[in-house]
């Protein structure tokens, strides 16, 4: 059985891993070229955007593809939106590997916010020393609030994306240890941490961290679900999938 994985998130490399050893099934997994680096897995891998929706649709057809994985990020509304328009134009059956989002616990001071703009917006205009973790091309709009200092960690080298006078810039990638995010953000005195609410346990730490600091948390809310497409929570939810489609369920 030919699959799809769209990926570029830990789940999917967890699926292409679950899948690797199973003979019935061919995947092939599929990542955007976003990072220079990405971690090797052990199946076919192609990088690259597919050109829009004709462009996926074209390809699903030439491979011969039975079924996609959307196991994108949870922000990459983009991608999941073309893979839901492809897959309906050629009937191929598309699933949603997405973890679920953090929710607010005891402690937690959250605000949540809907867009990178409010974002900005709810860091006020007194300077704060401010933890950012969305992202390299998430980057662009805090430029409009200058007057804070900005602790960035991005996997990729920032360039030029965020021109404010006051940056520190630290690459790294997940998992992080709750250990060493307090640390870090008690060395930069960071007063404010602003996030995605990605989900998954890899970058929960920092959540963990501002809550045993007490500190502030902005989180920015997923974008919409897209409706009438099945999503499973988990990599081995996906495989289960993957073998009742395959009539094959051991
Ligand atoms: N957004 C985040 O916060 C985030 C965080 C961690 C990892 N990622 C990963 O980074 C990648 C890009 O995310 P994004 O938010 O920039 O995507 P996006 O805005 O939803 O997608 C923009 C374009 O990038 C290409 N693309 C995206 N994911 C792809 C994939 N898995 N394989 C091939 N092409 C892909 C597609 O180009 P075409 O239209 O040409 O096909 C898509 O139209 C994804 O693999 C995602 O899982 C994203």
């Amino acid at each position: 059985m030919r699959i799809l994985i769209l990926g570029g998130t830990t789940e999917a490399s967890a699926l292409a891993r679950l899948l690797s050893g199973r003979s019935e099934f061919s995947p092939v997994l599929s990542m955007a070229g976003r990072t220079s680096e990405p971690r090797p897995v052990p199946v076919p891998t192609r990088i690259g955007g597919f050109g829009g929706v004709d462009g996926l649709a074209c390809f699903l057809l030439q491979e011969r593809i039975e079924a996609v994985i959307d196991a994108t990020h949870p922000f990459a509304a983009v991608m999941s939106r073309n893979a839901a328009e492809a897959c309906a134009r050629v009937h191929v059956p598309l699933l949603a590997l997405r973890r679920p989002p953090w929710i607010p616990q005891a402690g937690d001071r959250w605000t949540e916010v809907n867009s990178m703009e409010e974002a900005v917006d709810a860091l006020g205009d007194e300077p704060r020393r401010v933890f950012l973790t969305v992202g390299r091309l998430e980057l662009p709009p805090f430029a409009d609030a200058p007057q804070h200092t900005y602790l960035v960690r991005t996997i990729e080298p920032i360039g030029d994306a965020l021109p404010v006078p006051n940056v520190i810039a630290i690459q790294d990638r997940a998992p992080f240890n709750e250990a060493a995010e307090r640390a870090l953000m008690e060395r930069e005195q960071i007063e404010v941490v602003v996030t995605k609410n990605s989900g998954g346990a890899a970058t929960y730490p920092k959540i963990v961290a501002a809550r045993a600091l007490g500190l502030p948390v902005i989180v920015v809310a997923r974008p919409q679900k897209l409706r009438g497409v099945e999503e499973v929570a988990s990599a081995d939810a996906a495989l289960e999938w993957l073998e009742r489609y395959h009539g094959r369920t051991p």
